[in-house]
């Protein structure tokens, strides 16, 4: 029997993207194979982000090629199925905007797929289930399988912080929080395979709490020394981490184990605290920076990325400047920066905003372009280090040379023998050009 062809789309965040392949391998076990031809797809699955507008009718517009392509191919047989935040937003509303959907699955029932998809095969009608039916999730997936040295390791699903622009509390639900043995055994299969490097994912990382057998709860700090001692763990990585539950505890793990990279990923959002109190963050600039101060006194030049939001209603000029200034003050390495996107069904959605549009976008232009000169200093600075790399396979540029990955996510090149693929080596770093690095392996 041929295999049946799974064309899968992702669209979203690391959370997303690790559900996608949890629904590759899932699929897989139920006699799929993955195709990147949407033609020859029997099931098309879009796993979807709404975390802004832009984002949300991104999938709506694909989708309806999609059909009208199935449509003139005469595929009546395929299916169309659309999961992920897009799909737990709109749920059964999804079906009046695009009533050729099959399948509509969340973020906590994309294990029911399968039995979805077969279910609307034999009825010909289409299955909604969007519900967040506790940690069940994880039982039902397929074995966790390496597909290189580096890996990412789900610890906890949804969020209840409820910052007021945002969706994700209500489109993959409150935090739950898998149970300590359950990552470490996770850590400990991939470990097995060759990963070297994990990263682990949730939404506000360092708010875990996971129960231990003994019945006590590990925080994350904990987590992060059990994984450390995982055979075979090289590099620990995690996101996303909130200010709020940034304990000392964490910080000093910072100076106990140098498998933690020196790298953070630490959403700010906003440089003055009236708009971080509108916002509903729960912590104010001064706060952040006593984080990132504490933070180099243990690692003195550990890069550190952000998220920031701009024009947050009611953001005038002077908060606007407030986060050009902590900006400067921190000196982030990169930042993953947008306009504020209004999202039905969040309490800032009722907040009156006058900003124009041009306005945010010209804040938007100049803070990306601040952060942008910041991390061009960070590179150049990085000239005549020694950078301990996890080398990912020959580069592009070809000629005997390999590319490998900083702390600080940045792609060094250097002439090397392919074998070394999912190795971690030492590269001298030789050149600095704005946007790759070129070094040389030492020992
Ligand atoms: N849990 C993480 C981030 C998750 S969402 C945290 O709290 O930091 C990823 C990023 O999307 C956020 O950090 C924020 O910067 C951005 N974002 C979320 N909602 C948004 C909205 N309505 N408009 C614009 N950006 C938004
Ligand atoms: Fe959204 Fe805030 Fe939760 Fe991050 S912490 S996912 S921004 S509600
Ligand atoms: Fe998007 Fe959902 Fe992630 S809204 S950012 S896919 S949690």
């Amino acid at each position: 029997m041929t295999a049946k062809k799974l064309y899968l789309r992702s669209f979203g965040c690391q959370m997303n993207d690790y559900d996608s392949q949890k629904i590759v391998d899932l699929m897989e076990m139920h006699g799929y194979e993955r195709t990147e031809a949407v033609e020859e797809a029997d099931l098309v699955v879009f796993n979807t982000c709404s975390i802004r507008e832009k984002a949300q009718e991104k999938v709506f517009s694909d989708l309806g090629r999609i059909r009208d392509m199935r449509d003139e191919m005469g595929k009546k047989d395929m299916v169309i199925a659309v999961g992920g935040c897009v799909a737990s937003q709109e749920g059964k509303k999804i079906l009046t905007r695009a009533p050729y959907i099959g399948v509509v699955f969340g973020p906590q029932t994309l294990h029911r797929l399968p039995a979805m998809v077969e279910k609307f095969q034999r009825t010909g009608r289409s299955q909604v289930d969007i519900s967040f039916p506790e940690i069940e999730k994880f039982d039902h997936l397929a074995e966790p399988k390496a597909t290189s040295a580096s890996a990412f390791v789900s610890i906890m699903e949804g969020c209840s912080k409820y910052c007021s622009y945002c969706v994700v509390p209500y489109t993959r639900g409150e935090e739950i929080h898998r149970p300590l043995m359950d990552v470490l055994v996770e850590v400990a299969k991939l470990a097995s395979q060759g990963v070297k490097e994990v990263t682990l994912l949730g939404q506000n990382v360092n708010a875990y709490q996971g129960k231990m057998p003994d019945g006590e709860m590990a925080d994350f700090a904990m987590l992060i020394e059990y994984v450390a001692e995982i055979d075979g763990i090289e590099r620990i990585r995690y996101t996303t981490s909130h200010p709020q539950q940034f304990t000392q505890r964490l910080i000093d793990m910072y100076g106990k184990t140098n498998k933690l990279v020196n790298h953070v990923h630490l959403p700010v959002q906003s440089g003055s605290d009236r708009v971080l109190a509108a916002m509903k963050r729960g912590y104010t600039a001064l706060e952040y920076k006593s984080i990132v101060r504490r933070l180099r006194a243990v690692r003195p030049d550990i890069s550190i990325a952000t998220d920031i939001i701009v024009g947050f209603p009611g953001e005038t000029e002077e908060d606007y400047q407030a986060t050009m200034q902590l900006i400067d003050e921190v000196g982030f390495d990169e930042s993953f920066s947008f306009v504020y996107s209004r999202r039905p069904g969040t309490p800032a959605a009722y907040l009156e905003d006058t900003t124009p549009q041009e306005v945010k976008l010209a804040r938007l232009k100049a803070l990306q372009e601040k952060i942008y000169n910041h991390s061009v200093k960070i590179s150049e600075s990085m000239l005549g280090t020694v950078q301990r790399v996890l080398v990912l396979g020959p580069s592009r540029r070809g000629r005997g040379m390999m590319m490998a990955r900083t702390d600080n996510n940045r792609i060094v090149n250097f002439v090397g023998d392919e074998s070394l693929t999912d190795q971690m080596v030492n590269v001298k770093i030789t050149v600095v050009n704005p946007h790759t690095l070129l070094g040389e392996m030492v020992a």
